[in-house]
């Protein structure tokens, strides 16, 4: 049985078979409507438990479409109207009844920790839908989007993060080191991602360019990416915080110091953090980024029900 939790603990030869299958499965319904099912409906009958424990738009929506059209079903659950949310019920007992009653599980939490639990005691594959450390689908699904539109493996391009050192720059920097792509990151001081992920990268001999400079972390790059700098349930004096990241915004003029053809991506929600002409512009790929996590996750739900070919 595989999980996915964090890119980090999936061997790279995984993720690309992840990334192929959904090029391959995104090409073949071109032709389908959102709820045509894929011809071999490889999912046929099968349940993925969705949770969350943190508001979602996307990944609730990409899971539901991803299980719907591979043949199988989805219910979405709220952490708190269920017993264990107030206390009433072990976390043990719980994913003893989603491992009786469905196939897979999907939690978006916010306990890294319960991730860990719930991987303990479930008979059925758990799939991380976005953590305090991490937001492995998302990124993983980015990379698919980068290399569509740019036509080449990631590792020959230059990506840029520009932002806070939060859950989905971790995921990047694991994505960086497994498919090797050089990535710079830009953010104020004392904003720069923690020792043990920065550790981790060098015990796997890769280096992260940190840049506390926006333009100097953009320079002729193929990428930028962004995000909210305050993120969901983020306990920090939110003032102070946006205030020393106003030096660290997406406008125009900071694209002008990528490449020419430089794209941008977020995972959205935004915040202040993109000048609107930028979200808008021909350059900012946000809505194919979003729709290709249908494609990608169907292809992590195949992996962790063992039916990725
Ligand atoms: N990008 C993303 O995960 O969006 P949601 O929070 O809407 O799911
Ligand atoms: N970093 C953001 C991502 C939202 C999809 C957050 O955790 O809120």
């Amino acid at each position: 049985m595989k999980h996915f939790i964090n890119l980090k603990d999936i061997p790279t030869k995984d993720l690309r078979k992840i990334l192929m299958h959904a090029k391959k499965r995104k090409q073949t319904r071109s032709e389908l409507n959102t709820l045509q099912l894929d011809k071999d409906v490889p999912l046929k009958g099968k349940l993925l438990i969705q949770m969350f424990e943190k508001s979602s738009l996307r990944t609730r929506l990409s899971f539901y479409l991803a299980i719907r059209q591979l043949g199988g079903g989805t219910i979405t659950l709220r952490s708190n109207e269920l017993h264990i949310g107030s206390g009433g019920e072990s976390l043990e007992d719980t994913a003893k009844i989603l491992s009786t009653y469905g196939d897979g599980f999907m939690l978006r939490t916010n306990s890294d920790l319960k991730i860990d639990n719930f991987k303990k005691h479930l008979s059925i594959p758990i799939i991380n839908g976005l953590s305090p450390s991490s937001h492995p689908t998302q990124v993983l699904s980015d990379i698919f989007t980068i290399e569509e539109i740019k036509k080449k493996d990631i590792s020959k391009l230059k990506i840029a993060w520009v932002g806070d050192s939060n859950n989905v720059l971790n995921s990047l920097i694991a994505a960086s080191v497994k498919f090797s792509f050089k990535l710079n990151i830009g953010c104020p001081k004392n904003y720069e991602p923690k020792k043990f992920i920065l550790d981790w990268v060098e015990s796997k001999k890769k280096k992260l360019f940190i840049f506390n400079s926006a333009k100097k972390a953009v320079e002729n790059v193929d990428v930028i990416f962004t995000d909210k700098v305050i993120s969901l349930n983020d306990k920090v004096n939110k003032k102070k915080k946006i205030k020393d990241f106003r030096n660290f915004k997406i406008n125009k003029k900071l694209m002008s110091h990528a490449k020419k053809d430089c794209i941008f991506l977020h995972c959205l929600p935004r915040g202040n953090e993109v000048e609107d002409k930028v979200f808008k512009s021909k350059n900012s790929k946000v809505w194919l980024q979003a729709l290709n996590r249908v494609h990608v996750q169907k292809s992590i739900l195949l992996y962790c029900f063992g039916k990725l070919r």
